[in-house]
């Protein structure tokens, strides 16, 4: 059964093409050369904008991007306020009504995508191919959701009943939904995020990471630009303590769509079981812990591309991203040569410029932290290669990639969010055995597997069930509608992103059986 045939996804920008490249050239000079931004929360569509934390850029510290304003408590109040008395009427609009404004946003975000992509290679240290595919998912997750709010949410449906009485269901917005994402999607996740919610018929608070509130800051702008009603959304940055904490806790918030790190969505959850008044829901994505395991079967070259770009693309950035690859004792060594040789190949650099592959780490916490995981596993484990960050920019906050080699998956039990991959050596015979020592470790997003025999790959999903399983591919990047993205386990709750199930948990069901 095919589901969602004829749908399209958006084209992008193809960065071979002299045009392409001088555009975005254009944007981040435009971005270099500009006085510093100005930014803070957008309540009722006003910015309001003055001091605050200043931005500073990943890839080159040394530069102030500008400075974001965190809402204060008046912010907070006025926002939920205006958003509590506005929902009933954005609810009432009718889902086909929303997915026009939801159109219209992706259509905005694809006329400006030059400026955003910039914007997030400074802001965020996204590399530009990472950037285009950033505006292509956010405008997706728009148009997507925007057709199932054209379909499941037009109106009443009858249901059967018997002579003498009609019965009909409806979906509706739950209220004002509450939007925490991630510095590591600062546009796609944070669209996708508020694009679900809005289409359901809730109003948004949208609360971004504090390191790339500029981004969403712009986004919104574009957003009320584009026609979208000032009260239907509104902008909080802040800090996940003081601004997170303050809406979760606030009761006319009705649900919480949170992607970051597993102890945070637990500390949401927490905070959600001990409100009064009204149960809501958490809808929460967040780590894993990746493994690929591999077969003597498997193509070399293949296998080597799809670990580099798995473990190193976003510099390693992405809840996706590969951590363990398990290889054959027959292989092994023949393919982390390969692998240390096409390492040696990574382009690190400016992420503004289009021959970079790798680019920063997001902040200084992020490499502190990644610098604390590869001493103890220098202690603990072997460090096979490791590349020059050197290279990434001498200000900035570059982390090398590096390659691992574990002697027991004892050596690892949490993420590593960054360019670090591990290896571990192992015997595909017990693959069984191995893999559910992954699945054991509690996390369930995604999963690898190179190898050419069928029952091998049995093997490995039957042992290690996660959200996203990718054969003889690389393990990032799914695609709205094609690869519905989510975990299980410690790595969330579902339903998935991009796929046909996701609108309906932003929403309530309501039924009204009339005797006639
Ligand atoms: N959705 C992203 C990917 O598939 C990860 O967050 O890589």
């Amino acid at each position: 059964r095919l589901y969602g045939a004829g749908r399209r996804n958006s084209a992008g920008h193809d960065l071979s093409q002299l045009g392409v490249r001088g555009q975005f050239a254009a944007a981040v000079k435009v971005l270099d050369d500009g006085p510093a931004y100005a930014a803070g929360p957008i309540v009722s569509g006003k910015p309001e904008t003055g001091g605050g934390d200043l931005v500073r850029m990943p890839a080159e510290t040394g530069r102030a991007l500008g400075a974001v304003k965190e809402a204060d408590t008046d912010a907070i109040h006025r926002a939920l306020d205006a958003a509590t008395a506005f929902q009933p009427e954005w609810d009432h609009l009718g889902g086909p009504k929303r997915a026009e404004y939801l159109h219209a946003m992706a259509d905005v975000m694809e006329a400006n995508a030059a400026q955003l992509i910039a914007l997030m290679a400074r802001e965020a240290g996204k590399t530009l191919p990472d950037g285009i595919a950033e505006v292509r998912e956010a405008v997706d997750f728009c148009r997507y959701y925007a057709q199932q709010a054209e379909h499941d949410f037009a109106g009443p449906v009858r249901l059967p009943g018997p002579t003498g009485e009609t019965n009909h269901l409806s979906l509706h917005g739950r209220g004002v939904f509450c939007c925490i994402s991630p510095w590591n999607f600062p546009l796609a996740i944070f669209t996708g995020q508020l694009a679900a919610a809005l289409a359901a018929g809730n109003a948004v608070i949208a609360k971004p990471a504090e390191q790339t509130a500029l981004t969403a800051f712009e986004a919104v702008r574009l957003f009320h630009k584009a026609g979208l009603p000032a009260d239907a959304l509104h902008l909080l940055p802040g800090r996940g303590e003081t601004v997170g904490a303050a809406l979760t806790a606030d009761l006319r918030v009705s649900g919480v769509c949170f992607t970051g790190g597993t102890s945070t969505a637990r500390l949401i959850n927490r905070t959600l079981a001990g409100r009064d008044g009204p149960i809501i829901p958490l809808i929460a994505e967040t780590g894993g812990l990746n493994g690929l395991f591999v077969d003597t079967t498997a193509l070399r070259e293949q296998v080597i591309d799809d670990m580099i770009i798995s473990a190193f693309g976003s510099a390693g950035q992405r809840c996706s991203a590969l951590r363990i690859a398990f290889l054959p004792n027959a292989t092994a060594d023949h393919l982390i040569e390969g692998l240390i040789g096409a390492m040696n190949e990574l382009a690190l650099g400016d992420p503004a410029l289009p021959e970079t592959d790798t680019g920063p780490v997001i902040d200084a916490d992020a490499r502190k932290a990644l610098g604390a995981h590869l001493e103890r596993m220098r202690r603990e484990a072997k460090i096979l290669h490791q590349l020059d960050a050197g290279r990434i920019g001498a200000e900035g906050y570059g982390f090398g990639p590096a390659l691992v080699e574990l002697s027991s998956l004892d050596q690892i039990s949490e993420e590593t969010f960054g360019p670090v991959l591990h290896i571990l050596r192992y015997d595909p015979d017990n693959v069984a055995a191995v893999a559910a020592g992954l699945k054991a470790k509690g996390y369930g997003l995604t999963l690898g597997i190179h190898s050419r025999l069928e029952s091998f790959h049995n093997a490995v999903k039957t042992a290690c069930p996660v959200g996203n399983t990718y054969v003889n591919r690389s393990m990032i990047g799914a695609v709205v509608g094609v690869q519905p993205f989510g975990g299980e386990g410690l790595s969330g709750t579902g339903p998935k992103a991009g796929g046909p199930h996701y609108l309906h948990r932003f929403a309530t069901e309501r039924v009204v059986s009339v005797n006639i």
